[in-house]
């Protein structure tokens, strides 16, 4: 009698106990140590190799893991191709001829699975080619953590609903749309400094730098030479995110915004006389703070609502469901 109370009551701890927050307990970094323990190896060799062809692939990398998480939580389900009877997430408002990477995830998982078939998760390597590409650029180290299974679905819905917030984002919305996935405001600004690395197209930030006030003006016009004023002309030009050092991972980004260089609106909101101006000058300041914040801000953000035990599966192709 006592006992089946104290087990129904150690059920219900732990289920609420589940249905608490965002972060899962059931990750953790030595998930593969037995079952595949070269995979930290195999990924990292793939995307340094990618990475060494071209830079602009470390942040493309990065990107991918952060439009993974952030819609249904890090399942792999932003990998998954549309077929004639299922839209995935690939041609969703802020990925449509934006995010890329694919044939390097593809090219790691398949090494992947000739160490240890079957064992590793698309959304771990992900996760892990992350980490690989901030490593290559000259970024901080982290723990990643393992353990995500994959999706057998995706969502375009969802990546079309604003949880990836636009790039003419307020600090509000910013604020707001991390803070949905369990980061709160210091994590949104330091998760941020992955604009330190990368491009972007002209039709993401033609509306700041024609219209907006908070921009230098010598900038505006040096990125209007490249990205004409006319909607449907020059959209997908690219233009780096960080104006100085653009395929290193360092401070400079923030730097940029100190100086009104931010390239995208929501980037200039970071550095706009609110709330996190002391956030972004101390990391213009202080590189070694920005890691610190950013390293544990990442393994925050692959916390997020991950599938785990014998929920969804491990895809034999990233691109695919198991049948
Ligand atoms: C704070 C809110 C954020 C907004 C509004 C935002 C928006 C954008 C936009 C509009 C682009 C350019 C896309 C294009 O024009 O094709 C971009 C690029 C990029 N974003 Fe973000 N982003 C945010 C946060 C993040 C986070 C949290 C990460 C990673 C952890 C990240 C990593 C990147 C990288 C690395 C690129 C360059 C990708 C490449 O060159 O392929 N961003 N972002
Ligand atoms: C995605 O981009 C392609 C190529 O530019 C375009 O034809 C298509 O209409 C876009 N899809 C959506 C949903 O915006
Ligand atoms: C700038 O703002 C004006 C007035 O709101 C608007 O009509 C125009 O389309 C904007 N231009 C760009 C490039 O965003």
């Amino acid at each position: 009698m006592a006992s089946s109370y104290i087990i129904s009551f150690a059920l219900v701890a732990c289920t609420l106990f589940l249905m608490s927050g965002t972060s899962s307990a059931q990750l953790n970094h030595n998930f593969y140590s037995k079952s595949c323990p070269k995979v930290f190896d195999v990924v990292g060799s793939v995307v340094r190799a990618a990475v060494a062809k071209e830079k602009r692939m470390g942040a493309s990398l990065l990107r991918l893991h952060f439009h993974d998480c952030f819609v249904n939580g890090c399942d792999g389900s932003v990998l998954l191709d549309d077929t004639s009877s299922f839209t995935g997430e690939k041609t969703a408002r802020p990925n449509n001829n934006s995010i890329r990477g694919f044939n390097v995830i593809d090219d790691a998982k398949k090494k992947v699975e000739s160490a240890c078939p079957g064992v590793v998760s698309c959304a771990d390597i992900l996760a892990i080619s992350a980490l690989e590409s901030v490593l290559a650029l000259g970024g901080p180290t982290w723990q990643v953590k393992l353990g995500r299974r994959d999706s057998k679905t995706a969502s375009l819905a969802a990546a079309n609903s604003g949880v990836i917030p636009p790039p003419t984002s307020t600090l509000a919305n910013l604020i707001n749309r991390f803070q949905a996935v369990g980061l709160n405001t210091k994590d949104m600004v330091a998760l941020s400094g992955s604009h330190t690395i990368g491009q972007a197209r002209c039709t993401s930030f033609r509306a700041r730098i024609y219209n907006d006030t908070n921009i230098d003006s010598t900038f505006a016009k040096s990125r209007q030479a490249t990205c004409p004023r006319a909607t449907g002309s020059g959209d997908n030009n690219l233009a780096p995110l960080d104006v100085k050092t653009p395929t290193y991972f360092d401070n400079s980004y923030y730097q940029g915004l100190v100086s009104q260089k931010g390239l995208l609106r929501s980037d200039q909101q970071l550095h706009n006389g609110g709330s996190t101006d002391s956030l972004v000058e101390t990391y213009s300041k202080n590189p070694k703070t920005f890691f610190a914040d950013f390293a544990a801000a990442m393994v925050k953000m692959g916390d997020v609502r991950p599938l785990t035990g014998s929920a969804g599966e491990i895809r034999k192709n990233c691109r695919v469901p198991n049948s």
